[in-house]
Formats: structure tokens, C-alpha cells, sequence
């Protein structure tokens, strides 16, 4: 769609890749043709969404970056431009942490309040190349609620070597596997007219996860961006992925997650089947479930506790009873900040890691100040009740440091039907089985109970 297309490395209407002999400026266009690459175009793959159209957004080739060009570039005609597939961020050093700016976190908010005429720009994200080095939770683009971030799983069900984990990830799809071999790459479109079959890293997985957005909002035109969430979760699918360090578990109203892969591998086609009939849901509310602002040392040897218990603003207007995104909005120094590893427990018992070791972050200066690190995996739970967060160092020197602000920040509805069913047909079933047929059923019997109330819409 060239009149959707801008270069803001340039500014001018003509995004064209400047000829680089790394290659480096093939990015976009290889992105782009995983979305909308032509069906049977006999030079190379297929779109996943291939009645898209695609705009290019130029925004990285230039020495520099700033506020105003990335918040030009995800608020560009948000009106003709339904999905912003981002493959970009800040550095995966492991020891950078970053995010949107004023503008940009701005424009993202009005992205998606304003956007597609109210219903909301969707916003995917690459969740990052850093590996088991960095954390993508201190990436504050992927880890926002207002995009929805991608990881990796790789060919055989494994997690590829650069991908990173945190509890902000939503879901997954496939990109290049461990060996370099050609099979293990994905096949797109490539600069002047050629095709590449080595596509790689999170870069790959974020605009096939796009690519199936498309093809839900070509089903149903008026999902918001909080539905696209909402579908990713529900149909998204553990499969045969497996996480050599992360246990899936299922949090408090049996949905299942991984600290890795999110929900899982995302599902087209049970997307867009239950994205054809899928009512909006309701209005969201926000609500502050309570803040410890008194600074608290956390011990070089064992950890700090806290705990908050809250009713989640009940009996006023913005009362949360079923979740969707969750912030811990923390202020925290410490000697080491790559050392500091930090869990919050729900009061239904689901605990997500806010942030793992980074053995190469050894700031000790700036530690995160009023950071909000985000959680997808309490997802659909009753918030009310006590909240337990745990601080402590992981690395090999002991470090000390100070825990200065804990915030917690519920989004969520207060009437969620499919989520009472869900449950409902969860605890029957753990009544019901015995441990080990349980794990099997479970799913069966939400996919079952999600069925049914679809076909009485
Ligand atoms: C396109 O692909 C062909 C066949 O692999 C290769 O010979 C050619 O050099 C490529 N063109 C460019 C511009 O890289
Ligand atoms: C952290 O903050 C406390 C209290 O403000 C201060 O005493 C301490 O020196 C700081 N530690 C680091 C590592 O900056
Ligand atoms: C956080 O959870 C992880 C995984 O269960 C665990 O290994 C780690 O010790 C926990 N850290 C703290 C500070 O509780």
C-alpha cells in the first residue's frame, strides 16, 4: 500500500532499502513478505495473511534514533493502517533498560484508543534476540500492555538460542531453528526481487503473529485491540513446545502458560473460527491495588518479602474482577542490578517472574525507577486478595540493595462470561480427575466449554 507507506529516515513518501552489503536493510522487506507475500506467486513462500496489503515504514536506517521518528512511524495513518508489526528496540545487551519515550508511549496510547476508528491499532512486537542473557520484561516496548509481544519456537519445539523470556510475552510462532541450515530458516520475500529462506530470530516470529491478526480481522472486522489479546489467549496452543527451564503451568482459572512461549504457539485457525463469532468484551477498568512506597533493605542472603492485599477497588467504578494485564511498578538500587531477580505471587497462587538474572547488567547507579514490569500470565483471575512479591539476588558476589516503591496496577473487566465458564468447567474437572488424566483433559474440557458458549452467541 504505497500511500500508507512513509521513510522517516529520509522523510519522504518512497521507503526504499538502501543497498548495504551486510544486507542489514533486507529486514523490512523480508518482515513484510512473511505477512502479505502473494499466494502462489511461484518465486518463493506464501503471506500468512495473503489478501493483506502491506505499508513499509522506513524509521532505522538513520545514526540515530529518536522520539519523535518512532512515534511518527507506529502513529502513521492510524486510521488506513490496521496492524504495526515491530521487529525493533532497544539494544539485546543484556544490560540495557529501555523504553518508549513521551511521544512514543503517546502516540501508542492513542494508537490504541484512536486507532482503526476507535477500535484500536494492534501493535505486535518482537519480544528480542538478547537469549537467556537478558530479560524482555526490561524492554519496555515488548513488555507494554498495549503491544502484544512474540517470542521464538523453533522447528523441532524448542526454544531458540536468542530468545528471551519474561512474564509480559503473550504468545509465540515459529522462527529459525538452532543449526544454520537452510531448512531451519524462514522463507520470505528478499531485496530485488529474490527470495531468502534464512529469515531469522524474533524479527521472523513477530509479523507471522501479524499475519494472523490480519486474517482475524478479516474475519471479524471489529475486533478491538483488546480482543486480539483476549483470542490470543484463549486459542493459543502449548502443543509439543518445550522449555528446558520453565514448567507450563496452569494459572487460576486453568489457562495454560510458560514463562518462554507465553500461551503458546499461536493457532490461525482456531483463531479466526472463534474470532467470527466473538462478541467485544467488556468495558476495561484500571485500578490501583495498593503501593508500599517505605524503602526496605533486601538481604545479600535470602530474599524480601512483601505483601499487599487489596479488593481490587470493589464497590467503586473502576472495581477489577477479572484481570488482563498486571504492572508491578517497582523502584529499586542495588549494587549489582544484573544480580536482582524478582517474582510476584497472585492471591490465586500463579507466580510470574518479573525479572531474571542478567549476568552482564552491572549497573549499579540507576537500578529501576518506578519501572512497570508486566505480567500476561494472571490472565482472566479474581485479583482480590493478597499479592506476594519477593526480591533477592541471584549472582555469585553478595550484593545489597534498597526496594523503594512496589505499585500494583490491575487492568482488567468487571464481567468476563466465558472466563465464570471456564473456571467453573476447570474445577469440575480437578474435582473430578485424577492428577495425571487431568493434565490431558484439561484442555479438551476448555476448548469444550469455549464452544459452547461461542455457538450460543
Ligand atoms: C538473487 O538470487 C540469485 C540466485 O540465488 C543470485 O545469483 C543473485 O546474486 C541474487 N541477487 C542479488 C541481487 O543478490
Ligand atoms: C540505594 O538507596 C539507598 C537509600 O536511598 C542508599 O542509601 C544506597 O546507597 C543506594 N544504593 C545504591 C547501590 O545506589
Ligand atoms: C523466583 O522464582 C524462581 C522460579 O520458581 C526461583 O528459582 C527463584 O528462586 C525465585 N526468586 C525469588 C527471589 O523468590
Amino acid at each position: 500500500n504505497a500511500q500508507a507507506s512513509y521513510d522517516f529516515s529520509s522523510n519522504d513518501p518512497y521507503p526504499y532499502p538502501r543497498y548495504t552489503d551486510d544486507w542489514f536493510n533486507s529486514h523490512g522487506t523480508r518482515c513484510a513478505g512473511e505477512v502479505s507475500a502473494a499466494a502462489n506467486n511461484n518465486i518463493c513462500g506464501v503471506g500468512v495473511a495473503y489478501n493483506s496489503k502491506v505499508a513499509g515504514i522506513r524509521m532505522l536506517d538513520q545514526p540515530f534514533m529518536t522520539d519523535i521518528i518512532e512515534a511518527s512511524s507506529i502513529s502513521h495513518m492510524p486510521q488506513v493502517i490496521d496492524i504495526y508489526s515491530a521487529s525493533w528496540g532497544p539494544t539485546d545487551n543484556g544490560k540495557t533498560v529501555d523504553g518508549p519515550r513521551e511521544l512514543t508511549l503517546q502516540a501508542m496510547a492513542d494508537g490504541v484508543n484512536k486507532g482503526r476508528g476507535g477500535k484500536g491499532s494492534i501493535y505486535v512486537w518482537a519480544s528480542g534476540d538478547g537469549g537467556s542473557y537478558d530479560d524482555c520484561n526490561c524492554d519496555g516496548y515488548a513488555s507494554s500492555m498495549w503491544t502484544i509481544s512474540i517470542n521464538s519456537a523453533i522447528n523441532d519445539g524448542r526454544t531458540a538460542l536468542y530468545d528471551e523470556s519474561c512474564s509480559s510475552t503473550l504468545a509465540s510462532t515459529f522462527s529459525n531453528g538452532r543449526k544454520r541450515n537452510p531448512e531451519a530458516g524462514v522463507a520470505t520475500t528478499d531485496l530485488y526481487g529474490n527470495c531468502t529462506l534464512r529469515h531469522s530470530g524474533t524479527s521472523a516470529a513477530a509479523p507471522e503473529a501479524a499475519g494472523v491478526f490480519a486474517l482475524a480481522l478479516e474475519a471479524n472486522v471489529d475486533l478491538t485491540w483488546r480482543d486480539m489479546q483476549h483470542l490470543t489467549v484463549l486459542t493459543s496452543k502449548r502443543n509439543q513446545l518445550h522449555d528446558e527451564v520453565h514448567q507450563w503451568r496452569r494459572n487460576g482459572v486453568g489457562l495454560e502458560f510458560n514463562h518462554l512461549f507465553g500461551y503458546g504457539v499461536l493457532d490461525a485457525g482456531a483463531m479466526v473460527k472463534m474470532a467470527k463469532d466473538w462478541k467485544t468484551v467488556p468495558e476495561r477498568f484500571h485500578c490501583v491495588g495498593g503501593s508500599i512506597q517505605e524503602p526496605r533493605k533486601i538481604p545479600s542472603n535470602g530474599k524480601l518479602v512483601l505483601t499487599l492485599t487489596t479488593d481490587a477497588c470493589e464497590g467503586k467504578e473502576n472495581f477489577v474482577r477479572y484481570l488482563e494485564h498486571v504492572q508491578a511498578v517497582i523502584t529499586v538500587n542495588s549494587t549489582r542490578r544484573g544480580d536482582l531477580n524478582i517474582n510476584m505471587t497472585s492471591p490465586m497462587g500463579t507466580k510470574s517472574i518479573l525479572l531474571s538474572r542478567r549476568p552482564r547488567d552491572d549497573d549499579s547507579k540507576v537500578g529501576f525507577d518506578k519501572w512497570p514490569f508486566m505480567t500476561t500470565h494472571s490472565w482472566g483471575e479474581d485479583p482480590r486478595g493478597t499479592w506476594v512479591l519477593e526480591v533477592g539476588f541471584v549472582g555469585i558476589m553478595p550484593q545489597k540493595g534498597v526496594l523503594k516503591e512496589w505499585t500494583l496496577m490491575l487492568h482488567g473487566t468487571q464481567s468476563a462470561p466465558y472466563i465464570d465458564q471456564i473456571v467453573k468447567d476447570y474445577q469440575s474437572k480437578l474435582a473430578m480427575s485424577k492428577k495425571e488424566e487431568l493434565e490431558e483433559e484439561l484442555d479438551e474440557a476448555v476448548e469444550r466449554s469455549l464452544k459452547s458458549i461461542f455457538s450460543k452467541n
